[in-house]
Parts: C-alpha cells; sequence; structure tokens
C-alpha cells in the first residue's frame, strides 16, 4: 500500500522542533500580555463571503490562493487566508466596537494560502497578528511598531531587521492618486507585464507591488501616491514617524510599498530581513480604518499587524539566536528495576512533582536492565539520573548519579531528595 503522505505545503512540526515554536510564542505572548493586550481565539473556517470582501476580489489571495469548498449545506467556506477579516467579524459580531470603545487583542494559530511552496512560503503557515480597534491616531501605530521592534530586540533579530514605512493616504486620496496613476500606465500599455496589464483596471495600485523588472522601470517615472496625500493623511504620517524617531526605532520610506490586501489605508508597513532569500517579509501590517464599516458595522478605525512564525523561526535558526535552554528539556531520569522499585518510583515521582513544581522528570517506561535503561536516561540529555532498584528500594533510599559530568553517585533517603534537587537544580 502507498504510504500516505501530509499535503504539499503543509508541514509536520515535529517534537524535536516544537521547543522552539513554544519559545517564541510565550516570548510574544508574554509581550504582548506586557502592554496590555489580549488574545482572541478565532475559528479556522469562515464563510468565502468575508474573505472576498474584506481583502478584496481582486487580490493574489482571493483570487487565486483559498481554499475553499462547500460544505454540506452548500455554504461556501474558506480556510482563513488571514485572521484580521475573522477578527474584525467577531468584534462587530459581539457587539465590542459600540460606543468608541477600544480594545487591543491578539490572535495565533495556521493560516491558509494555495502559494507555491518554497523556502518561508507555505501552504499552511503560522501568523500572530495584532489588532487594535477604535484608536484613530498615530500613536497607536506607532505603540504596534515600537512593540514588535522590543520583540526583535528580545529575539536577538534587530540587528537583522528593517522597518519600512509608507502612508497609502486615505480612500479619497488613492481614488485621486488611481486616476493619475491609470492614466500615466495607459499610456505605456504595452511596456506591462501581463498580470499588470490585468490589474491596471481592476487594481492599479498593485502594479507598484509588480516584480517585474520592465514594469517597474516605467514606474520611476510615474506619479508618486506621496504627492497625492491630504493634508490629514501628511499629518497622521508625519505624527507617527516623529514617535518612531523621538522613540528611536529605525525606519526607511518606502513609496512603492502598497501591501497585497485591499483594507489598507494610510499607515502601511512592513518588517523585512535579507538573510531569508525571496521571502523576507517577517511581519507586516497597518491601518484599516474603512473595513468595520465595509463589513456592516458602525465606522471604528483600527490598525494591525501579523508576523509568519515560520519566518521568524527560520531567522532564529540562521542567526543561530536559538536559546541554549531549549537544547535541554528533560531534568531528571528515573531508572528503575523490580515491582517494589518501579511501585515506590512512582509514589516517589509524584511527591517530587508536587515539591518541585516546573521539574521536568520522565519515569523511564518500558522496563529493560539498568543498562538500557542509562542509556535512554543520557540520551533524554537530563541533568541527572535517578536510581531505583530492589536494594534501593527496600532501604528507602534513591541513587542519584550527575549524567553530566564525573561527579560521585549519591544515595539519599527518600525523604531528603526533594531539599537535595532543590540545591541542585
Ligand atoms: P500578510 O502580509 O498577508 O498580512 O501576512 C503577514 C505575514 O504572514 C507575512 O509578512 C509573512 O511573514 C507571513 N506569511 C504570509 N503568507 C505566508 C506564507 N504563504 N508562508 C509563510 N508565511 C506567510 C496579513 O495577513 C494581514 N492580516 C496582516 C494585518 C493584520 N494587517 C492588519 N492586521
Amino acid at each position: 500500500m502507498k504510504t500516505l503522505q501530509a499535503i504539499r505545503g503543509m508541514n509536520d512540526i515535529l517534537p524535536v522542533d516544537s521547543a522552539l515554536w513554544q519559545y517564541l510564542e510565550k516570548t510574544v505572548a508574554d509581550l504582548l500580555g506586557g502592554y496590555g493586550y489580549q488574545q482572541i481565539r478565532l475559528p479556522i473556517v469562515e464563510s468565502t463571503e468575508l474573505f472576498k470582501r474584506s481583502i478584496g476580489e481582486v487580490t493574489d489571495i482571493v483570487e487565486k490562493e483559498m481554499y475553499t469548498f462547500a460544505d454540506r449545506n452548500g455554504d461556501s467556506l474558506t480556510l482563513r487566508p488571514e485572521g484580521t477579516a475573522g477578527c474584525v467579524r467577531a468584534m462587530l459580531e459581539h457587539g465590542l466596537l459600540g460606543g468608541g470603545v477600544s480594545h487591543k487583542v491578539w490572535y495565533t494559530g495556521p493560516m491558509f494560502r494555495h502559494e507555491r511552496p518554497q523556502k518561508g512560503r507555505y501552504r499552511q503557515f503560522h501568523q500572530i497578528g495584532v489588532e487594535a480597534f477604535n484608536l484613530a491616531g498615530p500613536d497607536i501605530d506607532a505603540e504596534l511598531i515600537i512593540l514588535s521592534w522590543r520583540l526583535w530586540q528580545k529575539l536577538g533579530l534587530a540587528e537583522a531587521v528593517t522597518l519600512e514605512l509608507n502612508s497609502l493616504g486615505s480612500s479619497a486620496d488613492r481614488a485621486r492618486y488611481r486616476e493619475a496613476l491609470v492614466d500615466y500606465l495607459r499610456a505605456r500599455f504595452d511596456q506591462l507585464d501581463e498580470d499588470s496589464q490585468r490589474r491596471l483596471e481592476s487594481n492599479p495600485l498593485r502594479v507598484l507591488d509588480s516584480k517585474n523588472a520592465d514594469t517597474q522601470a516605467l514606474l520611476v517615472e510615474a506619479p508618486a501616491l506621496a504627492d497625492f496625500l491630504s493634508d490629514e493623511a501628511r499629518e497622521h504620517f508625519a505624527g507617527l514617524r516623529a514617535l518612531l524617531d523621538a522613540a528611536g526605532v529605525p525606519y526607511i520610506i518606502n513609496p512603492r510599498l502598497v501591501r497585497g490586501l485591499d483594507y489598507y489605508g494610510l499607515t502601511v508597513f512592513e518588517w523585512v530581513t535579507d538573510k531569508l532569500g525571496a521571502q523576507g517579509t517577517v511581519c507586516a501590517g497597518g491601518r484599516y480604518d474603512i473595513l468595520v464599516e465595509q463589513m456592516g458595522g458602525k465606522p471604528a478605525p483600527a490598525v494591525g499587524f501579523a508576523m509568519g512564525m515560520e519566518r521568524l523561526l527560520l531567522l532564529i535558526e540562521t542567526l543561530g539566536k536559538v536559546p541554549a535552554e531549549l537544547a535541554r528539556q528533560v531534568d531528571l531520569y528515573l531508572v528503575m528495576l523490580g515491582d517494589a522499585a518501579v511501585s515506590a518510583g512512582f509514589q516517589l515521582a509524584e511527591q517530587l512533582r508536587d515539591a518541585l513544581p516546573g521539574v521536568r522528570l520522565v519515569v523511564h517506561c518500558g522496563g529493560g536492565s539498568f543498562k538500557s535503561q542509562f542509556k535512554k536516561a543520557d540520551k533524554s540529555g537530563a541533568l541527572y539520573a535517578l536510581i531505583l532498584g530492589e536494594d534501593e528500594a527496600a532501604a528507602q533510599q534513591i541513587g542519584l548519579k550527575p549524567l553530566r559530568d564525573r561527579t560521585e553517585q549519591e544515595n539519599i533517603p527518600w525523604q531528603a531528595l526533594p531539599g537535595r534537587l532543590k540545591q541542585l537544580l
């Protein structure tokens, strides 16, 4: 029989890798908690309509990347390609955005996009997303960037990432810009790549994002969005920049940064690295003040970002920033021989768990000789083996054998063991 395999672009996270994932998740969760953000947990499946309406019909995601299927009753459902749409839906559905009350939330979990898999780009990937609602000023934009900057420092990535910043202006600003850009590009239609030709009518701003070299060359002389910004948009952007300058967060302005989702306006930003090859954006987001209203709510300003966990983990590994303490997952390994020893061993182990909260103690299961058990103890990475044979059980003692240095084994009375371990661990 042919063995079954995971779906292309959807990865298993194996036990050897999970400690690093947990480290990243915990670092981010602790940091966000420290800024007063609360977790929101959202469904993985939503109505297809939700993503069409929010991300935009003429985007790569909606046009060609969504995992969409018919539910048994015929409803069209989609595996979420991102978290913002579902987050806004939930905030609206539960009436949390009324009365101008502000909310700061975050979420984590798998997202699904049918992209061509390569290093740093997968069909199931994981994001940690952060969203803030009912806050209109540049102060919250700055906070989101400052907290991500702190995160890069905590993770040891700060040297390897650059913040790119742009303002997309208001909807009206973009409408005026759009006209000028379309006029300019229409006059050069034949020189555009195929995708950009198609986008010219439907979503011309996305042409700015084209990877095609000829199209990029054409864009050098094209009208610039920055020249079409209203006074309010300029002020917002200047306010953000002043706060970032004061906080000492370095950034560059990238006037071509437009983002691949339609809901953005005013601030957009990406944290990029040149250490991962083509998929160098590790974190991206911006302001989406129009989305709540577009999804049927009363207007409520909003801003957020999401980071790609796989890319951050690749970067941590590439830069050699995996914390050394992750290498060891076990403190103690209890080896036991004989029925009386096994029975006493289980009881002792539970007492140790009470006395030393957080201790990582592996109780040997599966029998075997002392020799084979010691091999497993050594392989587990434990600092000490606890040894319980018939003799020790009879004498109510336990052997404590250091596995990482040549110190002598000690024999310790059972009741003295927790105290001794507290000294050692
Ligand atoms: P996005 O730029 O589509 O934005 O994705 C955010 C991040 O998710 C990317 O910068 C990247 O690190 C990661 N990512 C995206 N696609 C993949 C993939 N196929 N494989 C691996 N990683 C990937 C959003 O999703 C917005 N919802 C962000 C946001 C939140 N804006 C406002 N609030």
